[in-house]
């Protein structure tokens, strides 16, 4: 708490002083929650963009720079430095792992990368054409079956348990999915490979043949999950946080997080740009849906563009940007998509509209077009962002249950409905 205070006035002229959160980064923080009590009235901030919910030592962002610190470290000297596995210790924990904390670590996430034989089951049951985001969700909610009793959210050990079997389960949930949606058989996950070969072995071998990862292809998606690792008090990650705050079941939390990502707002915005790409169709239509997008009376937007935090480039996209052609070179990919991805960016960027309403490219904007290349069909883009954004959630959620400040999240409301009025029987309505 700093010396600082705001003074809140009402207008019959009570005052009340507003004592000051300092950060360790950042604007100040006006602590309101004893405005309502002391002041007979409270707040109002739709979408929250002014108010925050928590106290968090994780990931800082500075919008306006264009700067991601995940633990006080860079974005950018994590995904030249780390692998991912590394970047969710430190998510986890604070610190980044030593040589043998980082085994331990490895190990323990390696040792619960297996699904009960029974959860595969849950898959058979969804329709031939089931979204596998929708899959995801629901096979990530019943986890909540299978580890209901033994997770004690009071004890620490039982929820370290929690992150290590989230961490390691997701990816083989996650490419179940993609099989039961293309119709192959489910492969094993091999506990030899590291974590984002092991995806891919997962997403793409086949029992018939045999399958190499690509290991420029694993690179790649390693540095796309350090990417999408955490972004703080973001919407799914604030729903994790709700939905924790009540003392659910964690795997239901994480499954609330997974159904708030699948927003085309949000996380479902991967797979908006790249379907997006494709209608706009090519370079020739570039400057017609810049226009779209700029006209008030057309709900169009350019997907991929804009964010609520970032009012400067998203430093994941940049980072992105330059993998995005190395990756595309090296898997000697010639992709039209991407000529006009760098076409509607030139366009946007140089373009005045944009430019006032601070409105740059996202990390979503590139992402898909990598995990195209990776051959990735677009229908899983966001379950491959709910893999990465598992260690965030289960980092906040972590975070959450040993804050001695944790209370249940309950937002208030301006009331707009009827006053109390009678009840008026139904042959006289
Ligand atoms: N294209 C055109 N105009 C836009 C765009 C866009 N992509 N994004 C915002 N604007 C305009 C809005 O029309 C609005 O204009 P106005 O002031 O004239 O009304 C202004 O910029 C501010 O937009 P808001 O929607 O109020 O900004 P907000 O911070 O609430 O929304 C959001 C941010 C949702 C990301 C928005 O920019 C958007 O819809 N972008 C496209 C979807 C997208 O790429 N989402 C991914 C986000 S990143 C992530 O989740 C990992």
């Amino acid at each position: 708490m700093s010396d600082k205070t705001y003074t809140l006035t009402s207008p019959e002229g009570k005052s009340i002083e507003l004592p000051v959160r300092q950060p360790v980064l950042g604007q100040d923080c006006i602590e309101i929650k004893n405005v309502a009590g002391e002041f007979g009235a409270f707040t109002y901030d739709p979408g929250y963009a002014a108010t925050g919910s928590c106290t968090s030592e994780i990931t800082y962002i500075d919008g306006s720079a264009g700067k991601l610190l995940y633990r006080g470290y860079t974005i950018e000297d994590l995904c030249a430095n780390s692998s991912f596995l590394e970047v969710c210790y430190l998510l986890l924990n604070g610190e980044l792992p030593n040589q043998e904390e980082k085994t331990k670590f490895e190990t323990c996430v390696q040792n619960h990368t297996m699904i009960h034989e029974n959860l595969k089951n849950f898959f058979q049951g969804f329709r031939y054409d089931a979204h596998p985001m929708a899959m995801l969700l629901g096979v990530v909610g019943s986890l909540s079956s299978f580890y209901h009793d033994e997770t004690d959210i009071t004890d620490p050990e039982s929820r370290n348990l929690f992150a290590a079997r989230m961490i390691a389960k997701i990816p083989t949930i996650a490419a179940a999915a993609f099989k039961r949606n293309i119709g192959q058989p489910f492969i094993y996950p091999q506990n030899n490979l590291d974590y984002a070969s092991n995806f891919l072995n997962m997403l793409f071998a086949v029992p018939a043949e045999e399958y190499e990862v690509n290991p420029v292809a694993a690179k790649a998606l390693d540095v796309l999950f350090i990417l999408h690792a955490d972004h703080e008090q973001n919407a799914s990650t604030s729903t994790v946080r709700l939905a924790g705050s009540a003392g659910t079941n964690p795997y239901a939390a994480i499954a609330a997080g997974i159904a708030t990502l699948w927003g085309p707002s949000h996380g479902g915005a991967n797979e908006a740009v790249l379907n997006q790409l494709e209608m706009i169709g090519d370079m020739s239509q570039a400057e017609k849906y810049i226009n779209k997008a700029k006209d008030r009376n057309d709900p169009f937007r350019l997907m991929g563009f804009g964010h609520r935090v970032y009012k400067n480039f998203d430093p994941r996209a940049k980072v992105i940007r330059s993998y995005c052609h190395e990756v595309l070179n090296d898997l000697g990919i010639n992709d039209p998509m991407l000529d006009l991805a760098m076409k509607l960016e030139e366009t946007a960027l140089n373009d005045d509209y944009f430019a006032e309403k601070k409105l740059y490219p996202n990390v979503d904007f590139y992402s898909g077009i990598i995990y195209k290349a990776l051959g990735i069909p677009t229908n899983m883009f966001t379950v491959l962002f709910a893999v990465a954004r598992t260690v965030g959630w289960v980092a906040h959620w972590q975070e959450m249950m040993a804050d001695k400040e944790m209370r249940i999240g309950r937002p208030r409301q301006v009331y707009a409905g009827p006053e109390e009025r009678p009840y008026v029987p139904v042959e006289k309505r």
